[in-house]
């Protein structure tokens, strides 16, 4: 196959590069500015990066070109990160919507496959959450079905809802065209994908607010407690990265399956609070930096106001449905959450190495 990938030098994207590239001879033709979390793939003959971002006029030729030949097109290309949706809201409606616009007509006018990355944030908040029942005993009230689950955001003043906002508007935009186009798509809705290489840590290579992963760890390796978002109540499912990288795999290798269908990718099995969730990383810590001090390690609580600016909104819980990506691609996830993060967390620990001792973090 000819495989176009927009976005193709980030989280996601390295480790489809990795598998795709090691287990398959399909060709590769992907775009992405960055390129530090694919650099040993540079030199692979399948594979041809343009580095470039995709609003770039020079992209648009290229990128036709790409799709003519291309089999499937996929989308991972976005800002993708909480801390940039209120801060940042005009970027981010373009870079999720109107940057996507030109690749989706690309598609609809050479009939290309589009695989497009969503989100899980498309359901906004759960209804329970709506009508204030927080002991979650209605599955019917806060389980997410592709098919079936209403999307509900906030007001515009919380412009938490950008992000989401622009990515419902795509995946409409790609349902409208399979409908009237006959244009073959897959929309995926990742739930929470950790794993090694996720975002960045701050103050080592990066500036600002990484997603949840990457904020505690920086903590731990940066000597700084480790900061609960409005208590910590707010529940996530996290599947592993290389799991969700099979299901793609899964996709690509099944289309007449994966074709005009939105999936649900994440792991039921690994539900925590962020609370739980950081007193887990730490213990793993613990193991594997062999010093028990960890255990302890000190966590804070800050409003999201202080933590993300004004217009921040969480979302309470994502219980996904997977059925469908079960029935047809035969993908149920397995890896337990324990073993995620003593994966991902050792990969930081290696790279990170100078981590500073709980001892010497400023409480
Ligand atoms: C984000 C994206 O918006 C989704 O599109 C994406 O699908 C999802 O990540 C993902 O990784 O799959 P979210 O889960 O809200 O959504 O992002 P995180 O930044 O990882 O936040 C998770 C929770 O941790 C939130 O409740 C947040 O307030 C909390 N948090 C974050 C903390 O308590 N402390 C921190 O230091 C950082």
């Amino acid at each position: 196959m000819n495989i176009v990938i927009l976005g193709c030098g980030g989280f996601i994207g390295s480790h489809l590069l990795d598998r795709l590239l090691s287990t398959t001879d399909h060709k590769i033709v992907g775009w992405d500015p960055e390129s530090s979390k694919i650099r040993k793939h540079l030199e692979n003959p399948n594979f041809t990066l343009h580095q470039r971002y995709v609003d770039d006029p020079e992209t648009q030729q290229d990128l036709r070109e790409a799709v003519a030949e291309g089999d499937v097109v996929i989308n991972l290309a976005a800002i993708c990160n909480p801390s940039e949706y209120n801060t940042n809201p005009i970027s981010v409606i373009k870079s999720n919507l109107f940057d996507v616009y030109p690749i989706v007509e690309l598609c609809v006018e050479y009939k290309r496959w589009l695989i497009s990355f969503s989100t899980s944030e498309c359901y906004g908040r759960t209804l329970s959450s709506y009508v204030g029942d927080t002991t979650y005993e209605n599955p019917d009230l806060y389980e997410l079905k592709e098919d079936e689950t209403p999307l509900i955001m906030g007001p515009i003043v919380n412009q938490r809802w950008t992000y989401a906002c622009a990515k419902q508007m795509v995946e409409r935009l790609v349902y409208a065209h399979h409908k009237e186009d006959g244009l073959p798509f897959t929309v995926v809705r990742p739930l929470n994908f950790f794993g090694p290489r996720m975002d960045y840590i701050p103050q080592r290579d990066g500036d600002g607010v990484p997603r949840v992963l990457a904020c505690f760890m920086g903590a731990l390796l940066n000597g700084d407690p480790m900061k609960l978002v409005d208590g910590g109540k707010a529940r996530r499912t996290i599947v592993s990265i290389y799991e969700a990288v099979d299901a793609i795999c899964r996709m690509l290798d099944n289309p007449e399956k994966a074709n005009g269908h939105a999936f649900n990718i994440g792991n039921r099995n690994n539900e925590v609070t962020m609370a739980e969730l950081a007193d887990m990383m730490r213990k793993t810590y613990a193991k594997i930096t062999g010093d028990p001090s960890y255990e302890d390690y000190p966590i804070i609580e800050v409003s999201s106001e202080e933590f993300y600016g004004e217009g921040y909104e969480d979302c309470d819980r994502r219980m996904p449905d997977i059925s469908k990506a079960k029935e047809l691609l035969g993908w149920e996830p397995k890896i337990a959450l324990e073993d995620v993060l003593l994966d991902t967390m050792t990969y930081f620990h290696n790279e990170y190495a100078g981590a500073m001792k709980p001892a010497q973090v400023a409480e």
